[in-house]
């Protein structure tokens, strides 16, 4: 299959409302989008990352009056959390509505609700016929891809069109939270961090821990994730410190130990989680021996750089 890239969102969308996978920025990571009522399209996404089919997709919208077609009930939870935090890198878990195909959720009788704020992202959707159920835009495993030709190296040939605009700003998946339950649950965190979400809805569970992810409320949560092709190290903030080896890389918030060769120092914790990902890649195309990864301080974004890092150094 040829696969086009184009920075027309009128391109992009008429190809999308074909029944054709199109892979889309947010400011996020990018997704791979389909019409949520077309089934070949849904399956060509699962078919295209190399997807487990229990592993439900995000329906991605452009403004929060779609979300009553597409949940069954929005509990005063969800509306709080709707008027502070949509459009933007937040995804709701609700009770779905009876016309959300089960291929879309895996079976489950919740759906998870995103309305990106990422301009591009919104000029999409808003000319899509139906929302879109769309996953991160990698192949199932690797590093989600934050700028246009990472999705083109992972899935060139196997989706139809990639809808070219800039690096994602925010580098790191949505923060998921379920209010699908009364207390909602943090589900995976993200930008819009556990304390944001409090001050809004004190009573907000954190995340499960890590050693309950075999039978985890978000189905992805199980499967390994995030892997760049070399190992990873994690070291400093309750880690061992790290010595530093030949042809290895660093990336993290103070200065490397000697001897590493490739060197990420971030600012702040948002610079860290802007350039994670496609550092990963990065490493990856240089062929590096060893990633040597500090774990950032447990609170804001770091918390889920944190996650990320943790299931990305799982073997
Ligand atoms: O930022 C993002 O969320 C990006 C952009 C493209 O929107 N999307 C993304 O999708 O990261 P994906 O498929 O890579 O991760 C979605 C996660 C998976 O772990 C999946 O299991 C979980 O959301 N999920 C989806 N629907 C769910 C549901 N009904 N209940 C629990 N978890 C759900
Ligand atoms: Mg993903």
């Amino acid at each position: 299959m040829q696969t086009i890239v184009t920075e027309s969102v009128d391109v992009a969308a008429r190809w999308l409302n074909r029944g054709e996978v199109v892979a889309f920025p947010t400011e996020t990571v990018y997704g791979l989008g389909g019409d949520i009522t077309n089934e070949k399209a849904l399956e060509n996404i699962f078919a295209a990352k190399g997807r487990p089919g229990d592993n439900p997709l995000i329906v991605h919208i452009h403004a929060p009056e779609q979300i009553q077609d597409i949940a069954s009930e929005i509990p005063p939870t969800a509306e709080i959390f709707i008027q502070h935090f949509f459009p933007g890198p937040l995804t709701l878990i609700l009770k779905k509505n009876t016309t959300v195909p089960n291929l879309v959720t895996g079976g489950l009788p919740t759906v998870g609700i995103r309305c990106p704020a990422h301009p591009v992202a919104n000029e999409f959707l808003k000319r899509c016929n139906h929302p879109v159920a769309a996953p991160s835009a990698n192949i199932s495993g690797r590093p989600s891809s934050t700028d246009w030709q990472a999705v083109y190296d992972d899935l060139k040939g196997k989706v139809r069109c990639v809808l070219k605009g800039p690096q994602s700003t925010i580098g790191l998946e949505s923060t998921i939270v379920d209010c699908s339950d009364n207390p909602p649950r943090l589900l995976r965190s993200g930008a819009v961090s556990l304390e944001s979400l409090r001050k809004y809805v004190p009573e907000t569970l954190p995340a499960a821990p890590a050693e309950t992810h075999q039978q985890p409320k978000s189905p992805g949560l199980k499967y390994p994730h995030y892997s760049p092709s070399a190992p990873i190290e994690l070291c400093g903030s309750g880690y061992p410190d790290c010595t530093g080896s030949a042809n290895s890389a660093w990336i993290g918030l103070s200065s490397p130990p000697e001897k590493v060769s490739k060197i990420a120092l971030c600012k702040t914790p948002e610079e860290y989680a802007h350039k994670l990902f496609s550092f990963f890649r990065e490493c990856d195309r240089e062929h590096i021996a060893i990633i040597y990864c500090e774990m950032p301080p447990e609170k804001g974004i770091g918390r889920a750089i944190r996650d990320r890092l943790q299931r990305a150094a799982e073997k």
